[in-house]
């Protein structure tokens, strides 16, 4: 042996000594999330700790310290489904979309005889991560296997999750998840978002974690209120930063670990490198996700976009499903599959029309492209509002998806002067002290060294009525009535008496009027 295999045997045994059992709980199916989540997984387990990952999406990732828990078959897979469409109803439709599947969620994984056995097995974990999105059923089964939990997230948070952290949620400043109007909303805008908030907020406590809570009864017996342990949640890995979303007001357990799961770009192959090369003036990169059908967009707007293409002297790839060809093989390269992070990577990228999916939006700042971003469905509106006001795109609407409103947003942000803010908010955004995942692994592995610390911010234990200090009003309500009831009362008293001897006076003086 010499010390090229004693080295990494020595690691190899450290890393076994402080290895920490991690348990992961990711309910959800949707693959945009998991995609987020397997690079924090894969770090994990490169650092040496043994992950067991309850999911949607078995990695078949060969090592052995990844364990699968797999959920996989039991869903539907969600993937290019949604019609290019929003209104009023599509949002209130993803109040009913969440519901829903999160119930199922919880169904399919209490189902599941191998996440029993953990249960069963009473097994130990330094710490449990779990999702934070649509159900908090994965809280009841963290809370069997008594480790502290952590919460993770591949999006911004949604509207119920203010609460359990203790985040202020001024519908003035703090942007809504499904609506426009960022930070700074109209009359209008603020009506609406009041509206939805209780709307999400109803059906998020009185349906989903009320579903929740009945199946975890199924079960187990001993289960407390979903609510109560989502308050005991030591961190929480939020997928943002402030330098896209702007500063927040978040507590210290609240970690902003934006960026981790973009890749380096490798050079792009085949077709599409030949096309990219040799476009003179570069290319536009379209794509609107894995869940949004590029070709469901109504047949006159995809004829202004193609006006607004022949008037432009860029070439353009466009994520589309279908093999119509819509316009000279040399001007647009159409695909089904398109490797997203190495278009955006390539110098020859001038800007990207995106959805604004979180992960979309953090690949393109990453690379420094500008945005052109059109929100269609969950957290898209905050992010595209967040793209506009950082300054690293503009918003079009698809109300307002026209050839005159394209092309001026085109003009926009292929302007030189707005590229060059745009590449130095991208070195901005890499500019920190700690790199996002090691932030996210550190925070994990935090929690699991101090299980009995907690840091919750005392804004979230504190009761409603203390919150908005309505008893403190009250109590100055009464006050104020006492003062009022009763100097009136005094008044009219101290006036009687007054009276009396003016009266007297007045008798008097007539009586020694008349007398005299
Ligand atoms: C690692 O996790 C697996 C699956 O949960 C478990 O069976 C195994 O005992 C764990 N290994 C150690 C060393 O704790």
């Amino acid at each position: 042996m010499n010390y090229r295999t004693i080295i990494p045997l020595l690691f190899a045994i450290i890393n076994l000594a402080n290895g920490l059992n991690i348990l992961t709980i990711l309910p959800y199916h949707g693959k945009s999330h998991f995609f987020v989540f397997k690079v924090y997984l894969q770090e994990l387990v490169k650092r040496g700790h043994n992950v067991t990952v309850i999911s949607h999406f078995p990695e078949a990732s060969g090592s052995k310290n990844y364990h699968d828990i797999s959920l996989a078959g039991t869903i539907n897979i969600i993937e290019d489904t949604m019609p290019f469409h929003r209104s009023f109803f599509t949002i209130l439709g993803t109040g009913v979309y969440l519901t829903s599947t999160g119930k199922k969620n919880c169904e399919v994984m209490l189902a599941n005889k191998d996440v029993r056995n953990l249960i069963d097995r009473k097994q130990k974990f330094d710490v449990i991560v779990v999702e934070q999105f649509n159900s908090d059923c994965a809280l009841g089964v963290a809370y069997k296997l008594q480790a502290p939990v952590v919460g993770i997230m591949s999006h911004i948070l949604m509207p119920w999750h203010y609460n359990r952290y203790g985040i202020p949620n001024n519908p003035a400043f703090v942007p809504f998840h499904f609506t426009e109007g960022g930070t700074k909303p109209t009359f209008l805008q603020r009506i609406e978002r009041f509206i939805l908030d209780v709307y999400f907020k109803t059906i998020f406590y009185y349906v989903s974690q009320r579903n929740n809570q009945n199946e975890l009864a199924k079960y187990y017996d001993d289960i407390p209120p979903l609510e109560d342990l989502a308050r005991e949640i030591k961190f929480l890995l939020l997928y943002h930063n402030f330098v896209l979303t702007g500063s927040r007001l978040f507590p210290a357990n609240i970690i902003e670990v934006g960026g981790y799961h973009v890749k380096d770009a490798k050079p792009l192959t085949g077709d599409l490198l030949k096309f990219v090369e040799e476009s003179e003036h570069g290319v536009i990169y379209i794509s609107f996700g894995s869940v949004i059908k590029s070709s469901t967009m109504p047949a006159d707007k995809v004829k202004d976009v193609i006006d607004v293409m022949s008037q432009l002297p860029y070439r353009f790839i466009w994520k589309w499903e279908t093999e119509a060809l819509l316009m000279d093989k040399n001007k647009l390269y159409v695909s089904q599959w398109l490797p997203q992070i190495d278009i955006l990577g390539h110098q020859k990228t001038l800007a990207f029309w995106t959805h604004a999916g979180m992960g979309s939006t953090t690949e393109a700042i990453h690379y420094g492209v500008p945005m052109i971003a059109m929100p269609v469905v969950g957290d898209q509106p905050a992010n595209a509002a967040a793209v506009e006001e950082s300054g690293l795109g503009v918003q079009l609407q698809i109300r307002d998806l026209n050839k005159e409103n394209l092309l001026a947003a085109f003009k926009k942000v292929l302007d030189p002067k707005f590229r060059e803010n745009v590449k130095q908010i991208s070195k901005a955004w890499h500019d920190r002290p700690i790199s996002p995942i090691d932030s996210a692994i550190y925070w994990t592995e935090f929690a699991a060294r101090y299980p009995n610390l907690n840091f919750t911010a005392a804004s979230a234990k504190v009761p409603c009525y203390q919150y908005y200090n309505l008893d403190v009003l009250a109590a100055f309500v009464v006050l104020s009535l006492v003062v009022f009831w009763g100097s009136k009362a005094l008044l009219t008293s101290c006036c009687r008496k007054a009276k009396k001897p003016e009266v007297d006076v007045k008798n008097k003086s007539k009586k020694r009027t008349k007398r005299e």
